[in-house]
């Protein structure tokens, strides 16, 4: 596979749909890397459940137990660090980091967002879509920032949003799509593919997108 291995370092709140995602591209062989520390703020999420069904090492850092974020965070670069960690990977992780993660690892915290970026950053973003009107919405990898949802794009994927969507049919959309491009963020960043020019991420010798476009709702007699 094309490609230095990369260590990870996966950062999770939650389900962790998009870990077992990554977990099983690398698995199957697709993504040159590996996975070296499953963190999770939060003790008995299902994450930490998936860390020990496939031998993952995992670590509960209680955010409650620090004083400051920064504290906090700093707990974080001593075990990413300890683990040989080289990208950090946000994966459903709801906490708000501080430049103390950020310095020890500048341009390579990756997180994904479940809106075209720039748009819908924040939270309750899937209510926020449907709510707005929007005909298309999506979901976004991109390197963290100091601020929130902010950093420059990485990689994006467009999905439709219908006129019955409900916020968790939205959801479930746009997540089948976050569980591909998640990966294949992480495996440009093996292959350094990825060249940073101010806010643009540029994915170096990749074939381009065709050309094309979708019309919702469908443009029927105008597009013969
Ligand atoms: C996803 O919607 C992702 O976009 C957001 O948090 C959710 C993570 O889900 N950042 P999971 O824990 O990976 O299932």
């Amino acid at each position: 596979m094309k490609g230095n291995m990369v260590n990870l370092g996966v950062l999770v709140s939650g389900s962790g749909s998009n870990l077992q995602a990554i977990i099983d591209n690398i698995e199957a062989g697709r993504l040159n890397a590996r996975i070296k520390v499953i963190v999770s703020h939060l003790p008995g999420v299902y994450a930490l459940e998936r860390a020990k069904r496939h031998g993952i090492s995992a670590v509960v850092i209680h955010h409650k137990e620090y004083n400051t974020r920064q504290d906090f965070d700093q707990k974080l670069v001593e075990v990413l660090k300890g683990h040989d960690v080289e990208l950090v990977v946000l994966a459903g992780f709801m906490r708000i980091i501080t430049p103390v993660l950020l310095r020890s690892f500048p341009m390579r915290v990756m997180n994904i967002h479940p809106a075209l970026l720039p748009a819908f950053p924040g939270t309750h973003v899937w209510q926020a879509e449907v709510d707005s009107g929007v005909k298309f919405a999506g979901c976004t990898v991109h390197f963290v920032d100091e601020g929130t949802d902010t950093g420059p794009i990485i990689i994006q994927a467009v999905v439709p949003v219908y006129d019955d969507d409900t916020a968790d049919s939205l959801n479930a959309r746009i997540l089948k799509q976050e569980h591909k491009i998640y990966s294949q963020a992480i495996q440009l960043y093996a292959e350094g593919r990825l060249e940073i020019q101010g806010h643009r991420v540029l994915a170096k010798g990749v074939p381009r997108v065709p050309e094309s476009f979708m019309i919702n709702p469908p443009a029927g007699r105008f597009d013969p």
